[in-house]
């Protein structure tokens, strides 16, 4: 199958382009700027943005597939401007493309203006006249790493108190969005979560320990509504696919 990734350059979409290449598909990525490291051979990078319909239109044409892995946490609205443009291209291409999206558990519960975005970007393609799918997942185990390595400069590793993660391994992300290239994929959202429940200590403590750092750990509650929404616990479930491997920074 032609197969699109938009945001093929980043965390998960570099992840799902190289997946998607390995079991046979013939794979172009778009993103704006050229990737820090080589995508593999075979894998066509097109330079661009989901916001530039032109572009878009070059990037979609015969595309049976497209990933939507894009992120913009700085400027929320362009996912749901890209998931316009590209819905708005697809139905004027006149093809029946399936377009796969990640989104965020719980992201509906919550009024962060990001949250409202991966919600919103996610509704643009569920109604969509042609046919989607959600995957929804907890975070990432790189975000704890983001969360941990705040803070170095202080000497200090930040534990967020009051709130626990379930945090996924990137590349089980990756292959469960990969399954989406089987002839039969999905239709409904679907869940997938990490394997374990830790504390914002205990996951500090792993931090520590695996990275052998000097640093000292220190609770600190996490700000604002997305504070809100870890203490509230949102961000658990005991539903959908459940990843095996470990947080190990
Ligand atoms: N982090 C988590 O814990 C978590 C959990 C669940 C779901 N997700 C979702 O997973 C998705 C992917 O996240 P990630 O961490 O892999 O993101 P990432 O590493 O920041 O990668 C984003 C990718 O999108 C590209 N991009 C951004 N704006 C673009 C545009 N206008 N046109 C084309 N490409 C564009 C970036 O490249 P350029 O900048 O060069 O364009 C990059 O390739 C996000 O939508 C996020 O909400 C994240």
């Amino acid at each position: 199958m032609r197969v699109t990734v938009l945001g093929g350059t980043g965390r998960i979409g570099r992840r799902v382009a190289i997946r998607a290449a390995e079991m046979g598909h013939h794979v172009t990525v778009l993103a704006r700027h050229e990737p820090r490291e080589a995508l593999p051979k075979g894998i066509g990078m097109m330079s661009g943005s989901s916001s530039n319909r032109a572009e878009l239109r070059t990037a979609l044409a015969g595309a049976h597939v497209v990933f939507d892995l894009t992120d913009a946490v700085k400027h929320p609205q362009r996912l749901v401007a890209g998931a316009r443009a590209v819905t708005d291209t697809i139905e004027s291409l006149g093809q029946t493309t399936h377009v796969v999206v990640l989104s965020i558990l719980n992201a509906d519960t919550s009024n962060w203006s990001y949250y409202a975005a991966k919600e919103a970007q996610a509704d643009v393609y569920t109604r969509a006249s042609f046919p989607s799918s959600v995957l929804i997942c907890t975070q990432f185990h790189s975000f704890l790493d983001m969360i941990f390595s705040r803070a170095r400069g202080l000497g200090v590793i930040l534990a967020p108190s009051g709130t626990s993660f379930q945090s996924v391994d990137e590349d089980e992300v990756a292959d469960e969005l990969c399954t989406a290239l089987s002839p039969d994929p999905r239709a409904a959202p679907w869940v997938m979560r990490g394997p374990e429940t830790l504390t914002g200590r205990e996951a500090a403590e792993r931090f520590k320990r695996t990275t052998r750092s000097r640093r000292m750990i220190v609770g600190f509650r996490l700000p604002g509504k997305i504070g809100a929404f870890f203490r509230t616990g949102f961000n658990l479930t005991s539903e959908g696919k459940r990843g095996y491997r470990l947080y190990r920074p």
